[in-house]
């Protein structure tokens, strides 16, 4: 063994030596099992409840809500969190909405109540966007909402409370951007964006203030469900960064879950990894649109506005209809995906109206079909004519967006023998007539549809159908 040999087997076994001693020391026992725990969960179970959950809402809020898409009396084009940029407001001068930063209507139990009666089971919301305003008490800087404001009250730990007592996964979107930090891109004025540029003090933010403000967010408010990060297409970010990060973050909280926005995999706006390289993230991010068909084996998530932006905007009223976003979401399912549906608070602290009423029109489809929603897997038989297809267990869901005028629904399932069917509607599953055709089946449905967006017929199949077609192995 040569000398370079040796020097590999002296630090594991000082590191032993260590172990042994802290073992000694008394505190042995936990650390022990939480080192075993650490290597045990493997991301199918860090995936777990992420997976069963599928829809989602996403909070952009900060001080963007406080211009709300004009500066200086003009309306700014573009998304209103971008307003910094987009109007290329110097530093000093968007700091001034800080001091006008007093959402006084805020009310956590409120926001979250909104999203679990939508049928949401997660929200992520912005600790920090690209602006770098922080919705806490950041230790690391006074550009937060308990330093830089009137308000003086910690969002995200209200949130917390209000998550945790209403059973919601808590979440936070990341920047790692950031157009305030003098280290980072404050100093690319009049254009923060600018991806040719480097700041050469950079690693300096990154290991002295983005992660000390991340350790923050896992001690105060976790665990949480998922760290979300953005704004990685800066020159100063690279793919090792994403890697060494994400791997630091596991370490401090093992069932913690990532996007791919960690490191730099994804393609654009289609927001999936670009190819099959090992790029760090657990799950994809599709951005304001929808992949056109399943994925196998890739987990992803569709993070979408109801009007065309993320940060309030006093006159976007550019909303999508309830029967659009009810739609996207079995869409979503069907093809596998997460449904990340945004909202953008105003500066009072409340939940635009219109996006309250959509979200109420969503809970009360969820509450007769969230079945046809929860833990499914994508569609075995593709997108029929008339709509959808999600899948769970022995049975697969048939998401009618357009009811068949003769009440004859075809079920492109070769073969099939269909053990039942029934409208998942009907509390007293009362069967449907299901004739079996060479290449089809056919389901006598009725004449009216239960629901005029999307009516789920229940399909319970025999094992041997499942196994033709695919859906058990
Ligand atoms: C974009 C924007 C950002 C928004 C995000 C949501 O990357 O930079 O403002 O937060 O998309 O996915």
């Amino acid at each position: 063994m040569n000398l370079r040999q040796n020097r590999r087997w002296i630090a594991p076994l000082s590191a032993g030596l260590l172990l042994t001693m802290l073992l000694v020391a008394g505190c042995g026992q936990d650390m022990r099992i939480s080192k075993a725990e650490k290597i045990a969960l493997t991301k199918d179970e860090r995936m777990e409840w992420w997976r069963e959950a599928r829809f989602g809402m996403f909070i952009h809020y900060g001080l963007y809500a406080v211009p709300a898409g004009t500066y200086q009396g003009q309306r700014v084009d573009g998304i209103g969190e971008w307003i910094m940029q987009n109007a290329h407001i110097p530093v000093e001068e968007y700091e001034q909405f800080a001091g006008k930063f007093n959402p006084v209507g805020f009310n956590a139990d409120e926001w979250v109540r909104i999203a679990k009666n939508a049928g949401m089971k997660y929200i992520v919301i912005t600790s920090k966007h690209h602006d770098g305003f922080c919705l806490w008490d950041s230790q690391v800087t006074d550009w937060d909402v308990m330093d830089a404001t009137p308000f003086q009250r910690d969002i995200l730990a209200e949130l917390a409370r209000a998550c945790k007592k209403q059973g919601i996964k808590l979440c936070f979107y990341h920047s790692i951007m950031d157009w305030h930090h003098p280290d980072a891109q404050r100093s690319f004025y009049p254009n923060y964006n600018d991806t040719s540029k480097s700041n050469p003090n950079f690693s300096r933010y990154a290991e002295e203030y983005l992660k000390p403000q991340l350790a923050e967010l896992l001690a105060n408010y976790g665990p949480l469900g998922v760290l979300w990060f953005d704004g990685e297409w800066i020159k100063d970010w690279t793919e090792p960064q994403g890697k060494a990060l994400y791997a630091w973050l596991l370490e401090i909280q093992p069932d913690l879950i990532v996007n791919n926005r960690v490191g730099k995999g994804r393609k654009g706006m289609e927001g999936l990894n670009k190819s099959d390289d090992d790029y760090a993230g657990d799950f994809g991010t599709p951005e304001q649109q929808i992949p056109a068909s399943g994925l196998p084996g890739v987990d992803w998530e569709t993070c979408m506005t109801m009007n065309d932006t993320w940060g309030f905007k006093s006159y976007d009223e550019n909303w999508k209809s309830t029967e659009d976003l009810l739609r996207k979401l079995a869409d979503i399912a069907s093809k596998g995906g997460n449904f990340l549906l945004n909202v953008g608070p105003t500066p009072e602290g409340l939940i635009p109206a219109a996006s309250v009423q959509r979200l109420e029109a969503m809970g009360k489809w969820m509450a007769v079909n969230r079945e046809s929603i929860y833990g499914t897997t994508a569609s075995p038989i593709g997108a029929p004519a008339w709509g959808r297809c999600t899948a769970k267990d022995d049975r697969l869901y048939l998401h009618v967006f357009d009811w068949p005028t003769d009440g004859q629904l075809d079920v492109p399932l070769a073969q099939a023998s269909v053990r039942q069917a029934y409208l998942l509607a009907d509390k007293k599953r009362a069967p449907l007539p299901v004739a079996a055709g060479d290449e089809n089946i056919v389901i006598t449905v009725g004449d009216e549809a239960p629901d005029a967006v999307n009516s789920v017929v229940v399909l319970v199949l025999n094992e041997e159908v499942r196994r033709k077609n695919g859906i058990v192995e």
